[in-house]
């Protein structure tokens, strides 16, 4: 039996996720990312996390000419907790703050509701204890960004109303498979999210950029399609940077969202001590075999931690790397340094956390 490498429609509220990235790109018609269009590039950038996107000359161009851009990015908050994984998003919102954007964060609570059955409550309480400190805690100037709720920014929700007639339910169905109207709402909401900035009283005509996973092209695919056909010569198709998923440290590549063995933010050392000494590594079934033979970063986890989150200088990442290929160093050494790293980062985070908590106390 062939499987299918690569699905004609990607699901933005199933929990596949793709794992062919060359595929996914070639199929969808995604630029590969050119790191010599981003000036000073984050890790990200750097070491191919970030692989590809769309229009990506346009938002460089700004960058280096120093036009007026923004960047966007919303979460969810169907959890109470936040993926280490949504770092990496906010890490390259914080690149493009430095870089002259204009940000905006979302928080999707009517989406939550309507294809995840999460009250408008829940979601604001979450949003304003978790979610929106924990981003400032890692670096998102909250005086320079603008954070809403879809379910309160009238621009936003108006918007897509109006652009609700640009698009048809054939093309719908061809970009998501499952025209359900709750997520027909909220794809919807999602391309009102994204476009709203570009509307004459916010920033005019600017162009955007927003970071994503890959499971939310469909969105930028239907935003570019419905700027495109908007007779409005305000809008202009927004471009998009996407990044490959941080895998659970087991391994697992399944959205990771609810499984146990992910790493979150605000998790405890208890927990880190926990996670990472069970984390799926690229060593030898014996102490004796890894000794002779070596270990393989690519396929252990923790070198996917040190290399998206943890190890920032590369001459440091190449040597731990090397020895960890020849012999050297042994999964043993690798989880303990892991785990002192992690215990670090969560040290200085919480403390950012609960600043930026009470700073967003005042916000809202
Ligand atoms: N759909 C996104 C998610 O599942 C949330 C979201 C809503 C979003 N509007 C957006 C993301 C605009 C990026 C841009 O998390």
């Amino acid at each position: 039996m062939t499987k299918e490498k690569v699905k004609n429609v990607i699901d933005p509220w199933g929990s596949d996720l793709p794992e062919d990235y060359k595929e996914i790109a070639k199929k969808f018609g995604l630029e590969k990312f050119n790191l010599s269009d981003f000036p000073d590039p984050n890790v990200l950038m750097s070491r191919g996390v970030i692989f590809a996107g769309r229009d990506l000359k346009r938002i460089s161009n700004c960058i280096k000419s120093k036009k007026k851009f923004y960047a966007l990015t919303g979460i969810m908050p169907t959890a109470d907790k936040v993926h280490f994984g949504t770092k990496s998003v906010i890490d390259t919102m914080v690149y493009f703050q430095k870089h002259g954007a204009e940000c905006y964060v979302l928080v999707a609570d009517l989406e939550a509701a309507a294809t995840r059955g999460v009250s408008l409550q829940v979601a604001q309480k979450r949003a304003l204890e978790i979610h929106i400190p924990c981003y400032i805690a890692l670096g998102l100037d909250p005086k320079k960004t603008k954070f809403y709720f879809q379910s309160e920014n009238n621009d936003v929700r108006n918007l897509s109303f109006i652009l609700s007639n640009k698009a048809t339910l054939n093309e719908y169905k061809a970009i998501y498979g499952n025209p359900e109207p709750s997520r027909i709402m909220a794809s919807v909401l999602q391309v009102a999210d994204i476009l709203h900035p570009q509307l004459k009283h916010l920033t005019g005509k600017v162009p955007g950029i927003v970071p994503i996973g890959i499971d939310q092209d469909p969105h930028m695919r239907l935003s570019r399609d419905i700027a495109a056909r908007s007779k409005d010569p305000s809008f202009i198709s927004p471009s998009s940077i996407n990044f490959k998923f941080l895998p659970s440290l087991t391994g697992n590549m399944k959205m990771s969202k609810s499984e146990g063995n992910s790493l979150y933010l605000l998790d405890s050392d208890e927990e880190i001590k926990n996670k990472v000494s069970k984390a799926l590594t690229g060593g030898q079934k014996t102490l004796e075999e890894q000794k002779k033979k070596g270990g393989n970063p690519d396929k252990d986890m923790l070198f996917e931690l040190f290399k998206q989150h943890l190890i920032l200088d590369d001459k440091e990442l190449e040597k731990r790397r090397n020895d960890y290929r020849n012999g050297k160093i042994l999964d043993s050494e690798n989880k303990k340094y892991a785990i002192a790293l992690l215990t670090k980062f969560m040290e200085d985070f919480r403390k950012k956390y609960e600043s930026a908590k009470k700073q967003v106390s005042k916000m809202f």
